[in-house]
């Protein structure tokens, strides 16, 4: 019996910057030829250039993943490029706030749009290709998927969404070898993130916060799911955030303040005084 097919050709939405770009630069490192798509035509152009030259395969293309002929064109152009996608990426993504009432039809639209009908129709475009590669797909959510927060109504449905869609390829293809895994991150550093954080959250983003994940480490953990190792992997959600999503108030708590001593030992703390104050000695 022959092994698993090597995965060379990957396709990345949302890679001019951010996670996408460090998704796209991971796997364009390990020797993957990489189509970096994104709406910003200029920027991801840039990106695929400053890749290739540190002497990566790259090309930047212009998606817009709402729009199936979008999808069509970029799919066309890499078969002819570079043969068979054997890895689709879904990274665009957009973070608006709003509460249930406070968001309106076209938002609500915008959001679920970009975060989950983009992934949709990347993944149906992409699936002749994936299919004769034996091919996998990751897409990106959040931990905001299974643990909402006020005030990000449609981000979290979206997540939400695309962690469902996630479930449901995955049972789809099983049975051709097509594998589809979602990475739910923390908070991630990256430029846009600051600033929303800025205008919204914590204006000590990122200085003041512990525990935040890097595109760097987004980018590894895509590398890991389209590897040999991972060809069970199938239908779940590899949390990215340091186990924050199980901890109190989704982590919240665990995450502010960098200047304070660790949860840890504060607790150390507060046992020493329990144990020394009321607790019976015992031989
Ligand atoms: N940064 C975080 O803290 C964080 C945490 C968890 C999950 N995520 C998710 O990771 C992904 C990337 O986040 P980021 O912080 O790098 O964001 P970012 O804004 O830096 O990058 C998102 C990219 O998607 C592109 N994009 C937006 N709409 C598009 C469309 N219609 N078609 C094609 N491209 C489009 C943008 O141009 C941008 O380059 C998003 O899906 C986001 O929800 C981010």
């Amino acid at each position: 019996m022959s092994g698993p097919l090597e995965r060379t050709v990957a396709l990345v939405t949302g890679a001019a910057q951010g996670i996408g770009l460090g998704i796209a630069r991971a796997l364009a490192l390990a020797s993957y030829k990489v189509v970096l798509a994104d709406i910003e035509q200029e920027l991801v152009e840039r990106a695929a250039a400053a890749l290739r030259a540190e002497g990566c395969q790259a090309v930047g293309e212009s998606l817009d993943v709402t729009r199936a002929d979008h999808w069509g064109r970029v799919v066309e152009q890499l078969d002819s490029r570079w043969g068979a996608l054997d890895l689709l990426v879904n990274c665009a993504g957009i973070s608006p706030r709003g509460t249930v009432e406070s968001t309106d039809e076209t938002l609500w639209e915008q959001t679920l749009g970009v975060n989950l009908k983009g992934a949709w129709l990347g993944i149906k475009a992409a699936l002749p290709g994936l299919r004769s590669r034996q091919g996998t797909i990751v897409n990106i959510g959040s931990t905001r998927a299974t643990r909402p927060m006020p005030g990000l109504f449609s981000y979290v449905v979206s997540k939400a969404g695309l962690w469902g869609l996630t479930q449901q390829v995955a049972v789809e293809y099983l049975a051709e070898g097509i594998t589809c895994n979602m990475i739910a991150p923390g908070w991630v550093d990256t430029p846009n993130e600051r600033r929303l954080q800025a205008r919204y959250g914590r204006p000590d983003f990122p200085e003041g916060i512990r525990n935040l994940t890097t595109p760097e480490e987004v980018g590894a953990a895509v590398v890991y799911l389209a590897s040999p190792h991972a060809r069970k992997i199938n239908g779940v959600i590899l949390y990215l955030d340091a186990g924050l999503h199980i901890a109190d108030d989704a982590g919240m708590v665990h995450l502010s303040d960098r200047s304070r001593p660790p949860f840890a030992q504060r607790l150390e703390n507060t046992e020493a005084t329990v144990v020394s104050g009321t607790r019976p000695s015992h031989p």
